[in-house]
């Protein structure tokens, strides 16, 4: 049974927005613009894709492919599924930024 707020998670809750370093914020603004649309990052549930609350905290990807910066680059630039390619709309910057926001969640 869930007693506290944060009982029910299997994982640590993400770091506070409030708290993000200046390059974490910017990765959360890259966040929030290319992926925010289908992906929800501080919360559970899937919106058009899966949520990315605490990608990193698990070994695995909702596709069994290991939680790691080199996949979830390659899920960017290439898609899967019924994920577009960014490669021509997300630069390799914005990649980096986004992948050390998503550490945080
Ligand atoms: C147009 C909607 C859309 C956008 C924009 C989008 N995604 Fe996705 N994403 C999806 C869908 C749908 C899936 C599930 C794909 C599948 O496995 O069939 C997915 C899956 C994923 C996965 C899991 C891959 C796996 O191996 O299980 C990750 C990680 C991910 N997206 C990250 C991102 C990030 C980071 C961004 C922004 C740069 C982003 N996505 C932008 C729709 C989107």
């Amino acid at each position: 049974m869930c007693i506290t707020l944060t009982g029910c998670r299997s994982t640590p809750p993400p770091k506070p927005l409030a708290e993000l370093t200046p390059a974490e914020q910017v990765g959360h603004a890259d966040f929030v613009t290319n992926c925010g649309t289908c992906h929800y990052d501080r919360e559970t549930g899937s919106l058009h894709g899966p949520s990315l609350l605490g990608v990193y905290k698990k070994p695995y990807l909702p596709s069994g492919a290991p939680a790691n910066d080199e996949r979830i680059r390659n899920t960017i630039l290439h898609g899967r599924g019924n994920m577009p390619a960014l490669a021509g709309t997300v630069s390799d910057e914005q990649i980096s930024s986004i992948l050390l926001y998503l550490h945080t969640l």
